[in-house]
């Protein structure tokens, strides 16, 4: 185990140290990894890497090989860069692929079993990543998540209850059956958790890259698996499968540069349409507790949640230009049409499905040279498609992320149109939403979160807590949060982030509102007068540190 930068946070916490670097996750190995790759002299690439395997062992339920993602890496010059690593819809994908007989989605199919998987880009977009701005050597990076696990983890409180929630349907697949279920039981609160094959898979990969997922044994494997199950994986698309750099979604707001993920991401998008409405009103002068703010932002949110569905998707479907979307005229006359004491409803009416948990993972990373990586990632639905690879991980089901029907919800009630509908080769639409802020040409935050659509609100709403509502880091990552997102049509909120008074008032404007446990999971690093501050989100067990990068800048400050 990697203690000696926990240890080593402690004491930087809150000092300004000469290349300081900070790991943001949710899941305390995972943290230690990325500040012991800090510690070695590792870039925020290198650490990032390091992560996003470790959470592939230590956090199941959404770090992934099987699964994909969206980095987004502002490096120690200040230039800007979007590498998309999400899965793709195989190539024997066809558009009825998840409709019966008489052309209804069954939605049993995009969610659960092989035919929900989607060709998993994760260690294509790793190796890329490395490959392009990584300073270790691969095989270092992967050698921790190797170690954690040949020689295991204690499970905890968290991942026992995800499990016994979440993970039950995992007991029809046979290899999931005996890693997490070992005696017929589920692994429970410090069960000591090895999984030689997971170790064996990433030891192949340390030693021979990424050709390990492209083609050979593995590959054969998971395709015989696939077939075995009823889905449509095929070696070609393992082959095939590239992840693809795209422009960064970048905007000004409020004398600051938004770094944002552009499609198959809604998240850029989303977040300019948003910030924009809320330009010029009073939202700030109102304060953060008064109803017409929540009820405006919600508003808002929700006009741009119509767009996301209508709209949005691989950017290789669209027959349009995206930035017609955040056109200043189109948005200025959105912003008019809202009120603040008034309700929207959405223009139909569909029962609401329950709601999904959290199953995508976000980390953030800063470096001694002031580089940063905002990096999420995903399985979709808790342990994916809960099927696994013989190669001893779980595999995504992202195909659930196409609408399967234009026009019918998904696991998260989202209804989308056409220019999400499933084709082969295409991606599908993401609310997945790392962003980095830049203020006086620096990184000053650092930030993302899980939660399928509530992504987006989330993200959003550290954004408004700490740059609209002046909050301290920690205050902006405490404060409790809501969502809406059209259809379903509530606001659906956090207990604390309502009283009485204000949800009579919600009311009486004619919102519905709906109490959700929690919103988000947040990893977040804010620029501190003092230095980086790295911090987990304060609802969940995460994890947060800072440690001495021991490449560093001569500056004395984070850059
Ligand atoms: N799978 C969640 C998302 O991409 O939005």
């Amino acid at each position: 185990m990697l203690f000696a930068p926990t240890l080593l946070s402690l004491a930087l916490g809150l000092l300004q140290t000469a290349g300081q670097g900070a790991v943001a996750t949710s899941q305390v190995d995972a943290t230690e990894v990325g500040l012991e790759i800090l510690a070695q002299g590792g870039n925020a690439i290198d650490a990032a890497i390091a992560v996003h395997f470790a959470l592939a062992v230590t956090y199941p339920y959404a770090g992934n090989i099987g699964g994909g993602g969206f980095l987004l890496y502002r490096d120690a010059e200040g230039e800007a860069w979007f590498l998309d690593f999400r899965e793709t819809a195989p190539a024997a994908a066809t558009s009825d692929l998840y409709l019966d007989d008489d052309g209804r989605p069954i939605a049993e199919a995009s969610q659960v079993g092989w035919k929900a998987v989607g060709v998993p880009g994760a260690v294509p977009g790793m190796w890329d990543a490395h490959q392009r701005w990584g300073r270790l050597p691969w095989s270092d990076l992967l050698k921790p998540a190797e170690e954690l696990a040949r020689g295991g983890y204690r499970i905890g409180v968290r991942e026992a209850s995800r499990l016994k929630n979440y993970g039950q349907a995992m007991r029809e697949d046979v290899i999931a059956r005996e890693i997490f279920f070992p005696q017929g039981r589920a692994l429970q609160v410090d069960d000591l958790f090895q999984q030689p094959k997971l170790a064996e898979t990433i030891g192949l990969i340390r030693e021979q890259g990424v050709s390990v997922m492209q083609h050979g044994d593995l590959v054969d494997d998971i395709v015989r698996a696939s077939e075995a199950g009823g889905g449509i994986l095929q070696s070609e698309d393992f082959a095939n499968y590239r992840p693809a750099l795209r422009e960064v979604w970048s905007f000004a707001w409020d004398g600051r540069e938004v770094l944002a993920a552009p499609l198959p991401s809604s998240g850029g998008i989303f977040l300019q349409q948003v910030l924009f409405t809320l330009e010029g009103t009073p939202f700030e002068v109102w304060g953060f507790d008064d109803p017409r703010s929540i009820q405006f932002l919600g508003e808002a949110t929700s006009a741009a949640f119509r767009d996301r569905n209508a709209w949005l998707g691989d950017p290789a479907s669209l027959d349009f230009d995206p930035l017609d979307l955040v056109d200043t005229e189109y948005l200025r006359s959105r912003r008019r049409s809202l009120g603040s004491s008034t309700y929207t409803p959405p223009s139909r009416s569909l029962p609401s499905p329950p709601m999904e948990h959290f199953e995508t993972t976000h980390f953030s990373v800063v470096d001694g040279d002031g580089a940063a990586v905002s990096c999420t990632t995903t399985l979709n639905g808790a342990y994916g498609a809960k099927v696994m690879a013989p190669g001893g991980f779980v595999m995504n089901n992202e195909m659930d992320d196409f609408a399967a029907l234009p026009g019918t919800a998904n696991q998260y009630g989202l209804v989308q149109s056409k220019y999400n509908a499933v084709v082969a080769g295409r991606r599908p639409l993401s609310s997945m939403c790392p962003v980095i802020v830049v203020e006086n040409g620096k990184v000053d935050a650092v930030v993302g979160s899980p939660g399928g659509p509530t992504i987006l609100t989330s993200v959003l709403q550290v954004l408004l807590a700490r740059y609209s509502y002046h909050m301290s880091p920690e205050a902006s990552m405490a404060a409790p949060r809501f969502h809406r997102q059209d259809l379903p049509p509530q606001v659906q909120y956090e207990t604390e982030r309502l009283n009485s008074a204000q949800k009579e008032a919600l009311r009486s404007f004619g919102q519905p509102l709906r109490l959700r446990k929690r919103l988000g999971d947040v990893n977040a690093i804010f620029r501190t007068k003092s230095g980086w501050e790295a911090i987990a989100d304060p609802r969940y067990s995460g994890s947060a540190g800072e440690v001495q990068n021991s490449v560093s800048s001569e500056t004395g400050i984070p850059q």
